[in-house]
C-alpha cells in the first residue's frame, strides 16, 4: 500500500519556529507564530479557563458519550455570546449551535455541509489564512477568489473586491472574516458591511463568516457585528466559531457551526445535517473545551474574569501596533508603518519580497513568515528597535 508513498515536507510555519529554535542570536524575534503570546513569550492559560476545569473536573461524573451537539450548555452559550442574550434572532429560534472541533473542524464541517446541499461555488478573498484552501477544497467546494487587499495601499481594496462580489448568484458562497482579518488585519467598515449585506440581500449568496478573534478587535459586542447585521438582514448565515484565541483553548479543540436558517424549522433542519456530517467523520467533538466555556460563560465571576482577561490580550496587541508605529516614525520611516497602527487582531501584512524577509530573517534574526505576515505579539519596549532597524535596511538594500 504505502511503498510509493511520499514523504511531505514540514509546514513552512513549523520549520520557521525550529529554525527559530536553533538560531542563537539573543536579539532574535519571533514573529512568525499565529497564537498570543505575553510579554515574555508565553500563551499562558487563561485564569478563568483555571478555574472552571477545576469546577467541571469537581462536578465530573461520567466520561459517557456527550449530546451530538457538543457540551450541554456550550451552544446557547455560545450564542448568547455573539447576538447577545436579548437578541430577536435568538428569541425566534433561527440561530442553532453545533459544537465542533476548533474553528478548523467547524470551517471543514461547514464546507461539507455545503458541499451537500448544493453550493455552486466558494469565494474567498484575497489574500485569507493559508488554511481556509485546503480545509475547504478537501469539502469538496470549487473555490474562487476575489482581490481584498491592496498590497501598494495596506488597506482593503474594497472597489476591487465588491467587482468581484457583485458577480455571485444564488448557490454561490463568500467567505468573510468576522473581525482581525487574517492575513493582513485589514477588516471591512461597517459601512462597507453593511454594502455587502445590500448585495446577499441582493444577489441571493451565502454568506459564511469566519469568526476565529472574536473580542480582539473592539470588544465582544463590536466584533459580533457583521454576524448580527447579517443575520439580520439576510435568510441565511453560517458561522463558523473558534474558541481557541478568545478562551486560549487551542489544544482543547473547541469551536462551533453556528447555522442561522430563515426560520426555527429551516435551522433545526440544517443542524440535523451538520450532526449527521460530523456523525460520518469524528462522531462528535471533545467535550472538555466546549464544558469549560460553558462554565465560564453561566457563571457571572468566571464570566467577568475572562472578560478582563480578554480585555487584557486584546489591549497589549493594540498597543504594540501604536509602539511599531511610534518608533518607526521616530526612526525616520515616516508614515510607512502607520497603517499597523489602525489594524485589527494579531497580524499585520508588511509590505515585504520574499526576498526582504530573508534578509530580515538572515541579517537581523527577525523571523517573519512568508507573504510578509507578522504577528504583533512578538513586538515589545525591548526589541522594536531592532525590528523597525531590520525593516529599514531589508526595504533600502
Ligand atoms: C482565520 C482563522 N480561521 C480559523 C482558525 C481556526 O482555529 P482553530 O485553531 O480553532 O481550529 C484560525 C486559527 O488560526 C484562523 O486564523
Amino acid at each position: 500500500m504505502f511503498q510509493d508513498t511520499k514523504l511531505l515536507p514540514p509546514d513552512p510555519i513549523l520549520g520557521l519556529t525550529k529554525l527559530f529554535q536553533d538560531d542563537p542570536r539573543s536579539e532574535k524575534i519571533d514573529l512568525g507564530v499565529g497564537v498570543y503570546r505575553d510579554l515574555r513569550g508565553a500563551t499562558p492559560v487563561m485564569k478563568a479557563v483555571v478555574q472552571a476545569e477545576a469546577n467541571v473536573t469537581a462536578a465530573q461524573k461520567t466520561k459517557a458519550y456527550t449530546p451530538a451537539d457538543g457540551a450541554p450548555g456550550f451552544g446557547p452559550a455560545i450564542l448568547d455570546l455573539v447576538f447577545g442574550k436579548d437578541s430577536n434572532i435568538l428569541s425566534s429560534g433561527r440561530a442553532a449551535a453545533v459544537q465542533t472541533p476548533g474553528g478548523c473542524g467547524a470551517l471543514r464541517l461547514a464546507g461539507e455541509l455545503l458541499n451537500t446541499q448544493g453550493a455552486a461555488s466558494l469565494t474567498l478573498g484575497e489574500p485569507t489564512w493559508p488554511n481556509h484552501v485546503p480545509l475547504l477544497s478537501a469539502a469538496g467546494l470549487k473555490l474562487n477568489s476575489v482581490p481584498y487587499y491592496d498590497r501598494d495601499a495596506n488597506g482593503v481594496d474594497f472597489a476591487a473586491f465588491k467587482a468581484g462580489v457583485s458577480r455571485l448568484g444564488a448557490n454561490d458562497v463568500l467567505l468573510l472574516h468576522g473581525c482581525c482579518h487574517n492575513p493582513t488585519g485589514a477588516d471591512l467598515s461597517i459601512e462597507q458591511v453593511d454594502e455587502i449585506a445590500n448585495m446577499a440581500a441582493a444577489q441571493g449568496f451565502l454568506p459564511l463568516i469566519d469568526a476565529a478573534y472574536h473580542g480582539f478587535a473592539k470588544d465582544l459586542d463590536a466584533d459580533a457585528y457583521m454576524i448580527r447585521k447579517f443575520s439580520a438582514d439576510l435568510p441565511e448565515v453560517l458561522v463558523t466559531y473558534s474558541c481557541s484565541k478568545n478562551f486560549g483553548l487551542y489544544r482543547e479543540r473547541t469551536g462551533a457551526l453556528i447555522i442561522v436558517g430563515a426560520s426555527a424549522d429551516r435551522a433545526a433542519a440544517v443542524k440535523s445535517q451538520a450532526i449527521s456530517l460530523a456523525r460520518k467523520n469524528y462522531s462528535m467533538p471533545p467535550a472538555h473545551g466546549g464544558e469549560v466555556v460553558a462554565e465560564i460563560l453561566s457563571d457571572p465571576a468566571l464570566s467577568k474574569l475572562w472578560r478582563e482577561e480578554l480585555t487584557e490580550m486584546a489591549d497589549r496587541v493594540r498597543s504594540n501596533r501604536q509602539l511599531l508605529e511610534r518608533t518607526a516614525q521616530a526612526s525616520g520611516l515616516h508614515n510607512r508603518l502607520s497603517f499597523v497602527a489602525d489594524q485589527a487582531g494579531m497580524f499585520s501584512l508588511l509590505p515585504l519580497s520574499e526576498d526582504q524577509i530573508r534578509i530580515m530573517r538572515e541579517d537581523y534574526g527577525v523571523y517573519i513568515v512568508g507573504g510578509g505576515r507578522i504577528n504583533l505579539c512578538g513586538v515589545n519596549e525591548v526589541n522594536v528597535e531592532h525590528l523597525v532597524r531590520a525593516y529599514k535596511a531589508a526595504t533600502s538594500a
